[in-house]
């Protein structure tokens, strides 16, 4: 938003599934600038709640995120708008950055071993590679940790480009890790270089692996990831089982997103509460029936 301002920026925009249009969105009315947000058809509807309760101007796209990016790219290209889509954008390229900076000055000396990150467009890890790498030359880091990319297996373009030692080619998408939902990610070649550069690896997860790992997350650690930020945990039990990750190795994932902004799958992940009636009577049977299980 500070670059669409010294830009000039009349009317910013971007497409996205969700939590990026939101930023933007939550940004552009602080400044009281006209935001227009393309999402697809699948966005979860919190995150549609947020961007019109941001007054964003909602458009939701019948088709795939792929198309979705294409329309505002012409968009953009046709009324002049300022553009903060994925990867063309070189400040929000360089903003992603941060996560780098910050996970490297929190951790200082116990810099991890890996650093886990779920990938779509590829912006978020080539942009906390790119970090990492900077605070290491400037002294701030001992070394470089190494990346673990996570695709969902309905939508893994940069795993196959990475185990072929190839350029992507891009494919279908079919994920309930909406935020992961890209079969043509954007910045691809930064995000393979930043995983080959750190002697990293990708790895996909199927969807079941994603809800498992949000109820981990959620019963083991107390931390609430919406399921493209659980990805990064189900990946990376996925390459400690496929020995790319040591038992022993250092590791940090990164949650990076709320649950909250996608509750129908965080009901898939967690189930059904129980209904009662206000009675003591059907407590004491419920209990009978199923007593709480004590930490042993
Ligand atoms: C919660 C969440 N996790 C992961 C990603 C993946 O980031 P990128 O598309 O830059 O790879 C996104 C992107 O929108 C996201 O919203």
């Amino acid at each position: 938003m500070a670059r669409a301002l010294s830009r000039r920026a009349k009317v910013v925009a971007c497409a996205s599934t969700g939590n990026a249009a939101t930023s933007l969105a939550g940004a552009a009315a602080s400044v009281g600038l006209p935001c227009v947000i393309f999402v697809p058809e699948f966005a979860p509807e919190p995150k549609v709640a947020q961007l019109l309760v941001f007054g964003a101007r909602v458009l939701r796209v019948r088709g795939s995120y792929d198309a979705t990016w294409e329309l505002c790219q012409r968009a953009c290209d046709r009324h002049g708008w300022y553009n903060r889509n994925a990867a063309v954008n070189p400040s929000l390229v360089e903003g992603k950055k941060t996560g780098g900076l910050e996970i490297a000055e929190q951790c200082g000396a116990a810099i991890p071993d890996w650093v886990v990150v779920s990938v779509g467009d590829g912006c978020t890890i080539a942009g906390i590679g790119k970090g990492l790498a900077e605070m290491k030359a400037l002294g701030f880091a001992p070394r470089v940790p190494r990346l673990l990319g996570v695709q969902a297996a309905g939508a893994r373009p940069l795993v196959d480009a990475f185990a072929a030692g190839r350029d992507l080619v891009p494919g279908s998408a079919e994920t309930m890790a909406d935020s992961i939902c890209v079969g043509h990610p954007r910045n691809w070649r930064k995000a393979l270089a930043a995983v080959r550069a750190s002697d990293g690896a990708f790895v996909a997860v199927p969807d079941e692996a994603i809800l498992e790992a949000q109820r981990e997350t959620g019963r083991r650690a107390g931390l609430f990831g919406e399921p493209a930020a659980a990805a990064a945990l189900a990946g990376l039990k996925q390459a400690v089982a496929d020995g790319v990750v040591g038992r022993r190795a250092s590791v940090l994932a990164v949650l990076t997103g709320s649950g909250l902004k996608d509750v129908r799958a965080a009901l898939r992940a967690g189930g059904a509460p129980i209904d009662l009636p206000a009675s003591d009577d059907a407590l004491d049977e419920h209990l009978r029936e199923r007593p709480i299980e004590l930490a042993r």
